[in-house]
């Protein structure tokens, strides 16, 4: 293996937020590899990715990522969120090589009063949850050299997000309707990316052994509607679109898909494991809305 500011990491996905926020971050060692060079679906185009590209460790970033279209399309979660990452953690295991895999707050009911820990048990509300809940259990099953990462409620300039939702919807709207009662860790997605590369870093140190499930977010809690005013606060102070907020609780929000009240995810095993913690939200806010808005005025 090579040394830690030379390691190559292989990313699946390209056009992602997350996969994008990881190219910037390790540019020149990261490889990003998307459609139609690789599917997910297509198990030949993974094995082709690991032996071509020959990487000291790969990041999925890759998945079927829309909550509640999950719903109406179960199947092709799984596809996506199942069978992709098992193939994947296969032909990584075949080559000796670790796969860091993406999963997210929704395994989790969000009944808990605390933030949840990695080894709380899983109980996901949704098409998109359960299928993310046994992508895990693939991974875990195929490569023994694997670490699952769950992130909740990553946002920046990069890629659709909530953060870009709010601005276009407030472009044409006076007022939003948001929930409430759903209280999460905001990610800045450039600041997890550098934690990502970090605890790939880390993992692919000779006699590593800490392979298993860690929990990766942003510092600090909000809820969602008071994070859309923070959002528009922002906005607003850089000449940009803002709506007032009506908040709302997530009962009387009908969305096809059900999400956890709480999301906030519990960092400590990360901490003791890799070192590795995330500035508080607003940091990334402050850089993720000002670009947005230059962006949207298309500056
Ligand atoms: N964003 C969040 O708040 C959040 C929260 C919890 C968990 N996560 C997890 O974090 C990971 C990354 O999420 P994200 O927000 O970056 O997602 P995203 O912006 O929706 O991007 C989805 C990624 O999936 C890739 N993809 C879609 N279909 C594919 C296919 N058939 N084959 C290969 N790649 C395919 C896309 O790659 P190309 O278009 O480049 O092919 C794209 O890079 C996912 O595992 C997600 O479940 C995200």
């Amino acid at each position: 293996m090579s040394n830690s500011h030379s390691r190559k990491v292989l990313v699946i996905g390209r056009t992602g937020q997350v996969a994008q926020a990881l190219a910037h971050a390790g540019a020149g060692r990261i490889v990003n590899v998307g459609r139609p060079d690789l599917d997910l679906r297509d198990a030949v185009s993974l094995f082709r990715a690991i032996e071509r590209h020959a990487p000291d460790i790969v990041i999925n970033a890759g998945g079927f990522t829309k909550v509640d279209q999950a719903e109406a399309e179960p199947d092709a979660a799984l596809a996506l969120n199942v069978d992709g990452p098992r193939a994947l953690a296969v032909a990584c295991a075949r080559q000796d090589i670790p796969l860091v895999h993406l999963s997210t707050d929704c395994v989790f009911d969000g009944m808990l009063a605390r933030p949840y820990r990695p080894e709380d048990p899983p109980a996901p509300l949704s098409a998109y949850g359960r299928s993310k809940l046994a992508g895990e259990w693939a991974v875990a099953d195929a490569a023994a050299q694997h670490i699952i990462v769950r992130v909740s409620w990553v946002f920046s300039h990069l890629a659709g997000n909530f953060v870009r939702t709010m601005l276009t919807l407030a472009q044409s709207r006076e007022t939003v309707t948001v929930v409430s009662d759903q209280i999460g860790c905001p990610t800045h997605a450039p600041a997890l990316a550098n934690a990502l590369l970090a605890i790939a870093d880390t993992a692919c140190t000779i006699g590593f052994s800490g392979w298993g499930t860690y929990h990766l977010a942003g510092s600090g809690e909000i809820d969602r509607a008071s994070f859309a005013r923070h959002i528009f606060e922002l906005s607003r102070q850089h000449g940009g679109p803002a709506a007032s907020v009506k908040g709302v609780l997530t009962a009387d929000f009908s969305t096809p898909a059900r999400r956890p009240l709480n999301a906030r995810l519990d960092m400590t095993r990360t901490m003791d494991m890799f070192g590795v913690t995330l500035p508080e939200w607003q940091a990334g806010m402050a850089d993720a809305v000002p670009t947005l808005v230059r962006e949207l005025e298309g500056g």
